[in-house]
């Protein structure tokens, strides 16, 4: 593995976004409840651009005729097709088999890259 500085501690606030690039790889930082999550720019759907969507919550499950709003502000919906991502785990919120990817890359999911910190800088990991 190979460490890239992404980032300063503090830079991503609580809730925020921050995309950079790391060679050819796209990576989105997102400050999840205070502990920053790096996932790759690549939707498992169709390769869309996730990182670039909109953070909200969902609707829960529930009753019918019921609707229950939730996990505001850790879901990522994919501005392609609008699948929608647990940001704290990468999973796919209807399809726990889905998920974004640990590395190493798995089928089907996006990438999430470990995260070392080191003097107040947040470095990404990655193969090589
Ligand atoms: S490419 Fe992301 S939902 Fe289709």
């Amino acid at each position: 593995m190979k460490r890239h500085p992404v980032t300063q501690e503090g830079e991503i606030p609580p809730g925020g976004r921050k995309l950079v690039s790391v060679g050819s790889v796209e990576i989105g930082l997102f400050n999840v409840g205070g502990e920053v999550r790096a996932y790759r720019n690549a939707c498992p759907h169709a390769g869309g651009p996730v990182c670039l969507g909109r953070i909200s919550g969902t609707s829960l499950p529930s009753k019918v005729y019921e609707y229950i709003y939730g996990m505001e502000g850790r879901i990522l919906r994919c501005p392609w097709h609008g699948w929608e991502f647990d940001l704290g785990t990468g999973v796919h919120i209807a399809d726990p088999e889905t998920r974004l990817k640990e590395v190493p890359v798995e089928a089907g999911g996006l990438e999430r890259f470990p995260l070392e910190r080191t003097d107040g800088t947040l470095y990404v990991l990655l193969p090589g």
